[in-house]
Protein backbone atom coordinates (compact mmCIF):
# COMPACT_ATOMS: atom_id res chain seq x y z
CA UNK A 1 0.00 0.00 0.00
CA UNK A 2 1.14 3.20 -0.86
CA UNK A 3 0.88 6.73 0.60
CA UNK A 4 1.48 10.37 -0.18
CA UNK A 5 1.80 12.33 2.73
CA UNK A 6 1.69 16.44 1.69
CA UNK A 7 3.74 18.85 4.16
CA UNK A 8 3.53 23.05 3.63
CA UNK A 9 7.04 23.95 4.76
CA UNK A 10 9.00 27.25 4.88
CA UNK A 11 11.47 28.46 2.25
CA UNK A 12 13.79 28.90 5.19
CA UNK A 13 13.02 25.23 6.82
CA UNK A 14 13.06 24.06 3.68
CA UNK A 15 16.52 24.89 2.50
CA UNK A 16 17.69 24.03 5.71
CA UNK A 17 16.21 20.68 5.59
CA UNK A 18 17.18 19.43 2.46
CA UNK A 19 14.05 17.11 2.64
CA UNK A 20 15.59 16.19 -0.82
CA UNK A 21 18.59 14.05 0.49
CA UNK A 22 15.96 12.77 3.25
CA UNK A 23 13.18 10.62 0.95
CA UNK A 24 13.50 9.16 -2.00
CA UNK A 25 10.26 9.80 -3.59
CA UNK A 26 9.33 13.18 -3.55
CA UNK A 27 8.12 16.33 -5.15
CA UNK A 28 7.80 19.87 -4.46
CA UNK A 29 6.64 23.06 -5.52
CA UNK A 30 7.02 26.37 -4.47
CA UNK A 31 4.03 28.13 -3.16
CA UNK A 32 4.22 31.63 -2.71
CA UNK A 33 6.52 31.48 -0.23
CA UNK A 34 6.44 28.30 1.06
CA UNK A 35 6.80 24.56 -0.83
CA UNK A 36 4.30 21.75 -0.72
CA UNK A 37 5.75 18.90 -0.76
CA UNK A 38 4.54 15.28 -1.45
CA UNK A 39 6.01 12.59 0.35
CA UNK A 40 5.41 8.80 -1.50
CA UNK A 41 6.03 6.10 0.68
CA UNK A 42 4.59 2.68 1.82
CA UNK A 43 5.89 2.79 5.37
CA UNK A 44 3.36 5.67 6.56
CA UNK A 45 4.22 4.60 10.53
CA UNK A 46 8.06 5.33 10.46
CA UNK A 47 7.63 8.43 7.64
CA UNK A 48 4.69 10.00 9.18
CA UNK A 49 6.92 9.92 12.55
CA UNK A 50 9.77 10.95 11.16
CA UNK A 51 8.46 14.16 10.16
CA UNK A 52 5.94 15.02 12.43
CA UNK A 53 8.48 13.76 15.53
CA UNK A 54 12.00 13.74 14.33
CA UNK A 55 11.17 17.12 11.92
CA UNK A 56 8.74 18.85 13.88
CA UNK A 57 7.04 19.26 10.47
CA UNK A 58 3.29 19.76 9.86
CA UNK A 59 1.35 17.60 8.16
CA UNK A 60 -1.10 18.71 5.81
CA UNK A 61 -2.81 15.72 4.43
CA UNK A 62 -2.11 11.85 4.31
CA UNK A 63 -3.78 10.85 1.24
CA UNK A 64 -3.80 6.12 0.57
CA UNK A 65 -3.05 6.04 -3.36
CA UNK A 66 -5.11 3.42 -5.31
CA UNK A 67 -2.05 2.09 -7.19
CA UNK A 68 1.22 0.90 -6.38
CA UNK A 69 3.29 3.30 -8.79
CA UNK A 70 5.03 6.45 -6.96
CA UNK A 71 4.52 7.95 -9.84
CA UNK A 72 0.88 7.12 -9.45
CA UNK A 73 -1.11 8.93 -12.70
CA UNK A 74 -3.98 8.15 -14.84
CA UNK A 75 -3.83 4.84 -15.42
CA UNK A 76 -7.26 3.55 -15.90
CA UNK A 77 -8.60 5.70 -18.48
CA UNK A 78 -8.63 5.17 -22.21
CA UNK A 79 -6.16 7.65 -23.17
CA UNK A 80 -4.02 8.30 -26.25
CA UNK A 81 -0.42 10.47 -26.54
CA UNK A 82 0.69 11.53 -29.77
CA UNK A 83 4.08 12.25 -30.59
CA UNK A 84 5.78 13.28 -34.38
CA UNK A 85 6.22 9.70 -35.19
CA UNK A 86 4.09 7.58 -32.25
CA UNK A 87 0.95 7.03 -31.46
CA UNK A 88 0.32 5.37 -27.80
CA UNK A 89 -2.74 3.74 -26.88
CA UNK A 90 -4.32 1.52 -24.23
CA UNK A 91 -6.40 0.51 -26.52
CA UNK A 92 -6.10 -0.63 -30.36
CA UNK A 93 -6.39 1.87 -33.06
CA UNK A 94 -5.64 2.64 -36.60
CA UNK A 95 -2.95 5.31 -37.26
CA UNK A 96 -1.13 7.06 -39.92
CA UNK A 97 1.86 6.42 -37.14
CA UNK A 98 3.95 4.38 -35.55
CA UNK A 99 1.40 2.73 -33.36
CA UNK A 100 2.43 1.46 -29.86
CA UNK A 101 -0.37 0.12 -27.32
CA UNK A 102 0.56 -0.55 -23.79
CA UNK A 103 -3.09 -1.70 -21.98
CA UNK A 104 -3.23 -0.15 -18.76
CA UNK A 105 -1.61 -1.92 -15.92
CA UNK A 106 -0.05 -1.64 -12.54
CA UNK A 107 3.79 -1.15 -14.19
CA UNK A 108 4.44 2.47 -15.34
CA UNK A 109 4.74 4.16 -18.82
CA UNK A 110 1.59 4.59 -20.42
CA UNK A 111 2.89 7.69 -22.33
CA UNK A 112 0.57 10.04 -21.03
CA UNK A 113 2.57 11.29 -17.92
CA UNK A 114 4.70 14.33 -19.09
CA UNK A 115 7.84 12.59 -17.98
CA UNK A 116 7.61 9.99 -20.49
CA UNK A 117 6.29 12.01 -23.29
CA UNK A 118 8.99 13.95 -23.03
CA UNK A 119 11.67 11.28 -23.57
CA UNK A 120 10.06 10.07 -26.36
CA UNK A 121 9.77 13.90 -27.88
CA UNK A 122 13.61 13.51 -27.17
CA UNK A 123 14.28 10.83 -28.66
CA UNK A 124 12.66 11.31 -31.87
CA UNK A 125 14.91 14.21 -31.93
CA UNK A 126 18.15 13.07 -31.67
CA UNK A 127 17.02 10.22 -33.94
CA UNK A 128 16.14 12.85 -36.48
CA UNK A 129 19.28 14.83 -36.26
CA UNK A 130 21.64 11.45 -37.56
CA UNK A 131 22.56 7.58 -36.93
CA UNK A 132 24.69 6.66 -33.95
CA UNK A 133 27.72 4.98 -35.46
CA UNK A 134 27.59 1.92 -32.98
CA UNK A 135 24.32 1.32 -32.25
CA UNK A 136 23.60 -0.60 -28.39
CA UNK A 137 20.85 0.78 -26.25
CA UNK A 138 19.92 0.26 -22.42
CA UNK A 139 16.41 1.91 -20.87
CA UNK A 140 17.04 1.58 -16.97
CA UNK A 141 13.61 1.80 -15.32
CA UNK A 142 11.76 0.03 -18.10
CA UNK A 143 8.31 0.15 -16.27
CA UNK A 144 6.30 -1.21 -19.41
CA UNK A 145 8.82 -1.35 -22.10
CA UNK A 146 7.37 2.26 -23.67
CA UNK A 147 10.75 3.62 -24.15
CA UNK A 148 12.19 0.52 -25.49
CA UNK A 149 9.70 0.34 -27.89
CA UNK A 150 9.70 3.61 -29.27
CA UNK A 151 14.18 3.28 -28.94
CA UNK A 152 13.26 0.14 -30.99
CA UNK A 153 10.67 1.12 -33.49
CA UNK A 154 12.97 4.33 -34.20
CA UNK A 155 16.34 1.66 -34.41
CA UNK A 156 15.00 -1.46 -35.36
CA UNK A 157 18.33 -3.04 -33.03
CA UNK A 158 18.00 -4.64 -29.72
CA UNK A 159 17.47 -3.01 -26.61
CA UNK A 160 18.62 -3.50 -23.73
CA UNK A 161 16.09 -2.66 -20.40
CA UNK A 162 16.08 -3.24 -16.64
CA UNK A 163 13.71 -2.37 -13.71
CA UNK A 164 13.92 -3.71 -9.89
CA UNK A 165 9.86 -4.16 -10.05
CA UNK A 166 8.64 -7.75 -10.69
CA UNK A 167 5.62 -6.79 -12.27
CA UNK A 168 7.68 -4.60 -14.59
CA UNK A 169 9.56 -7.81 -15.83
CA UNK A 170 5.78 -10.06 -16.64
CA UNK A 171 4.13 -6.78 -17.98
CA UNK A 172 7.17 -6.18 -20.09
CA UNK A 173 7.18 -9.44 -21.74
CA UNK A 174 3.37 -8.89 -22.20
CA UNK A 175 3.98 -5.67 -23.84
CA UNK A 176 6.26 -7.65 -26.23
CA UNK A 177 3.98 -9.96 -27.40
CA UNK A 178 1.56 -7.35 -27.71
CA UNK A 179 2.65 -5.43 -30.48
CA UNK A 180 4.51 -8.12 -32.14
CA UNK A 181 8.24 -6.96 -31.55
CA UNK A 182 11.34 -8.97 -30.61
CA UNK A 183 15.14 -8.39 -30.19
CA UNK A 184 14.82 -7.22 -26.33
CA UNK A 185 16.12 -8.46 -22.95
CA UNK A 186 15.43 -7.99 -20.10
CA UNK A 187 17.12 -7.85 -16.42
CA UNK A 188 15.38 -7.22 -13.44
CA UNK A 189 17.76 -5.51 -11.27
CA UNK A 190 18.49 -2.29 -9.35
CA UNK A 191 20.28 0.54 -12.27
CA UNK A 192 22.66 -1.46 -14.00
CA UNK A 193 23.73 -4.22 -10.90
CA UNK A 194 23.71 -7.13 -12.86
CA UNK A 195 26.53 -9.13 -14.06
CA UNK A 196 25.93 -9.93 -17.91
CA UNK A 197 25.57 -5.95 -18.77
CA UNK A 198 28.90 -5.10 -16.08
CA UNK A 199 31.27 -4.98 -19.60
CA UNK A 200 28.71 -3.53 -21.88
CA UNK A 201 28.91 -0.19 -23.30
CA UNK A 202 26.05 2.00 -24.57
CA UNK A 203 25.54 4.24 -27.23
CA UNK A 204 22.20 5.54 -25.82
CA UNK A 205 20.38 5.15 -22.62
CA UNK A 206 17.60 6.60 -21.48
CA UNK A 207 16.25 6.99 -17.77
CA UNK A 208 13.09 8.35 -16.17
CA UNK A 209 13.00 7.55 -12.55
CA UNK A 210 13.59 10.06 -10.14
CA UNK A 211 16.02 12.86 -9.25
CA UNK A 212 17.63 10.56 -5.95
CA UNK A 213 17.91 7.27 -7.85
CA UNK A 214 18.97 9.01 -11.36
CA UNK A 215 21.94 10.85 -9.26
CA UNK A 216 23.21 7.78 -7.25
CA UNK A 217 23.24 6.19 -10.84
CA UNK A 218 25.53 8.44 -12.34
CA UNK A 219 29.09 6.88 -11.79
CA UNK A 220 27.49 3.95 -13.61
CA UNK A 221 25.90 5.83 -16.41
CA UNK A 222 29.00 6.90 -17.09
CA UNK A 223 31.12 3.82 -16.74
CA UNK A 224 28.34 2.30 -19.24
CA UNK A 225 28.46 5.17 -22.08
CA UNK A 226 30.52 5.52 -24.76
CA UNK A 227 32.62 8.03 -25.21
CA UNK A 228 30.14 10.87 -27.07
CA UNK A 229 27.28 8.31 -25.97
CA UNK A 230 23.80 10.23 -25.12
CA UNK A 231 21.98 9.90 -21.77
CA UNK A 232 18.54 11.13 -21.54
CA UNK A 233 16.84 11.61 -17.93
CA UNK A 234 13.33 11.90 -17.03
CA UNK A 235 11.20 12.30 -14.32
CA UNK A 236 12.52 15.23 -12.44
CA UNK A 237 11.30 18.40 -11.82
CA UNK A 238 12.48 21.68 -13.15
CA UNK A 239 13.21 22.86 -10.14
CA UNK A 240 15.53 19.90 -9.54
CA UNK A 241 17.18 20.63 -12.67
CA UNK A 242 20.39 22.36 -11.49
CA UNK A 243 20.74 19.52 -9.14
CA UNK A 244 21.51 16.79 -11.84
CA UNK A 245 23.33 19.51 -14.08
CA UNK A 246 25.91 19.39 -11.71
CA UNK A 247 25.71 16.31 -10.27
CA UNK A 248 26.45 14.53 -13.29
CA UNK A 249 28.91 17.40 -14.62
CA UNK A 250 31.19 15.39 -11.94
CA UNK A 251 31.18 12.18 -14.06
CA UNK A 252 31.82 13.96 -17.56
CA UNK A 253 27.99 14.24 -18.51
CA UNK A 254 27.64 17.47 -19.97
CA UNK A 255 23.83 18.66 -20.79
CA UNK A 256 23.33 19.77 -24.76
CA UNK A 257 19.53 20.09 -24.42
CA UNK A 258 16.52 20.22 -22.00
CA UNK A 259 13.30 20.49 -22.38
CA UNK A 260 10.16 20.81 -19.98
CA UNK A 261 6.41 20.52 -19.66
CA UNK A 262 4.51 21.72 -16.64
CA UNK A 263 6.50 21.11 -14.19
CA UNK A 264 8.79 18.14 -15.61
CA UNK A 265 12.01 18.35 -17.28
CA UNK A 266 13.76 15.63 -19.45
CA UNK A 267 17.37 16.65 -20.18
CA UNK A 268 19.79 14.97 -22.87
CA UNK A 269 23.91 15.12 -21.82
CA UNK A 270 26.59 14.01 -24.01
CA UNK A 271 29.46 12.05 -22.31
CA UNK A 272 32.60 13.85 -22.99
CA UNK A 273 36.03 12.05 -23.35
CA UNK A 274 38.59 13.18 -20.52
CA UNK A 275 41.19 15.82 -21.86
C1 LIG B 1 8.68 6.55 -13.69
S1 LIG B 1 8.72 4.88 -14.10
C2 LIG B 1 9.24 4.98 -15.81
C3 LIG B 1 8.71 3.90 -16.68
C4 LIG B 1 8.96 4.10 -18.16
N1 LIG B 1 10.36 3.96 -18.47
C5 LIG B 1 8.47 5.45 -18.65
O1 LIG B 1 9.28 6.25 -19.07
O2 LIG B 1 7.27 5.70 -18.61
C6 LIG B 1 10.19 4.36 -13.28
C7 LIG B 1 10.45 2.88 -13.38
O3 LIG B 1 11.77 2.69 -12.88
C8 LIG B 1 11.81 1.60 -12.00
N2 LIG B 1 12.92 1.88 -11.09
C9 LIG B 1 12.96 2.77 -10.07
N3 LIG B 1 14.18 2.79 -9.51
C10 LIG B 1 14.93 1.89 -10.21
C11 LIG B 1 16.28 1.46 -10.12
N4 LIG B 1 17.11 1.94 -9.21
N5 LIG B 1 16.72 0.53 -11.00
C12 LIG B 1 15.89 0.01 -11.94
N6 LIG B 1 14.60 0.38 -12.06
C13 LIG B 1 14.13 1.31 -11.21
C14 LIG B 1 10.43 1.54 -11.37
O4 LIG B 1 10.13 0.22 -10.96
C15 LIG B 1 9.55 2.00 -12.53
O5 LIG B 1 9.11 0.92 -13.31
Amino acid sequence: MFFKILINVSDKRFRKLKLKNLFDNLTFYKNKRNWDVEIFTNDLVKDHFFISRLLGLKIVKVEKLKKKSLLYYTKNQSFSTTTKKFEISNFKKETSKINIFIPSSTAFGSGSHPSTFLVIRNLEKIFMKGKFKKLSFLDVGTGTGILSFVIYKLSNKKIHATDVDLESQSCFYRNIKLNSISNFRFYRCNGLNNNYLKKKKFTLIVSNILLLPLKKLAKDFKKHLESGGILIVSGILYSQKNDIVNCYSKFNLKLVESIHIKSWVSLIFKKYAIN
